[in-house]
């Protein structure tokens, strides 16, 4: 078995995950969102003390997995340092006290691999990465290869979500509370734009469209519920119109052919923009992939998935190798 921890922002998660079918065996995860909703976003500092509470006591469950544990598994990167750091401290303790190999996993990766929890994989795979941190479109070819498409030029999807619902004065994180809202509201009531829709460029951005809102808040009532209704599902339409739109591009133009789009990271929980991309995929004879909502946010059971792959490839970290960053790129 492996034990993976996942500590990159505000969810302290462990799991155990056994090597050869790859089952979970122990999944827990204690997210901090209420603690940071006040502040309308992550602190860093206040994150990394919440782990150092969380983390042992998710620990103190799983204790009896000890003797059966064959690697310790952890992200090391991309994520907020202070907050990699508490998992990362663990995780060295646990592989020097079991004598066992430390495998760094990169987040990133982990999310993709979150579409196989408990299964096998099935590469190649197009895989569409949308989180609070990145927003990219991904051609994976197998476990080790991975070649991006379109990443964002400015914000994240996730964090346009955030931002739209803290100028609403709503809570941290928003998109769940902007998906709910955009239910009953009109998407075509205020004229938002859709990114970079002239531009043939291969790229997302976010900074425009939360301006746009922005400036529709600032002329509209805040604490009227229909107003939050209609600038939500406006928003929302938006944001998603801008991915198809560009998937769409790129499925006309590309000569590679896969069977599957994959959506994973946190927004990929979102509803709406599942069935809006299962629509766009269709004419190309394409299947939508994505997780269990359980695993769409930040997670140790994908970090304990992707450690699967390299552990099958002896693939470990000499520990005054490890290198913890929060910058990552995919390669
Ligand atoms: O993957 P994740 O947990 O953390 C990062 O690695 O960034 O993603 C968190 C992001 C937040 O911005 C949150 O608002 C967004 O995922 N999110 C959603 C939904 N649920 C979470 N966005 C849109 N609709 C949702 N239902
Ligand atoms: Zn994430």
């Amino acid at each position: 078995m492996i034990l993976s921890i996942e500590s990159s922002c505000d969810d302290s998660s462990i799991a155990i995950t056994e090597i050869k079918t790859k089952k979970l065996i122990f999944h827990k995860k204690i997210s901090q969102a209420v603690e940071h909703s006040k502040y309308g976003g992550v602190i860093p500092e206040l994150a990394s003390r919440l782990h150092t509470e969380a983390l042992p006591k998710i620990l103190d469950e799983v204790k009896e997995f000890f003797p059966k544990l064959k690697a310790v598994a952890v992200t090391t990167q991309p994520g907020l340092v202070v907050t990699l750091l508490e998992g990362v401290t663990m995780a060295k303790a646990l592989s020097i006290s079991l004598k066992i190999p430390f495998i760094s996993v990169n987040h990133l990766k982990g999310h993709i691999f979150s579409l196989f929890i408990e299964k096998d994989s099935t590469l190649p795979i197009l895989v569409l990465l949308v989180s609070g941190g990145h927003t990219q479109l991904i051609e994976v070819e197998s476990w080790d290869k991975f070649q991006v498409i379109a990443s964002t030029l400015d914000d994240s999807l996730g964090e346009s979500f955030d931002k739209v619902s803290k100028m609403l004065g709503l809570g941290y994180p928003g998109g769940e509370i902007i998906e709910n809202l955009a239910k009953d509201g009109d998407e075509e009531k205020y004229k938002l734009p859709i990114p970079l829709a002239q531009s043939p460029k291969m790229a997302f951005s976010y900074s425009g469209l939360k301006n746009a809102v922005r400036l529709e808040i600032e002329k509209g009532d805040k604490k009227d519920l229909q107003f939050q209704k209609d600038i939500s599902a406006s928003f929302q339409n938006s944001a998603t119109k801008h991915i198809t739109q560009k998937l769409k591009k790129y499925l006309k133009k590309s000569n590679k052919k896969f069977e599957y789009l994959g959506v994973v990271g946190g927004v990929s929980a979102n509803q709406y923009i599942r069935n809006e991309l299962e629509k766009t995929i269709l004419p190309f004879q394409m299947k939508l992939l994505a997780p269990k909502l359980e695993f769409c946010s930040d997670n140790g059971a994908m970090i304990g998935r992707y450690a699967v792959e390299l552990f099958n490839q002896n693939i470990f970290t000499d520990l005054s190798q490890v290198e913890i960053k929060s910058r990552a790129k995919l390669i």
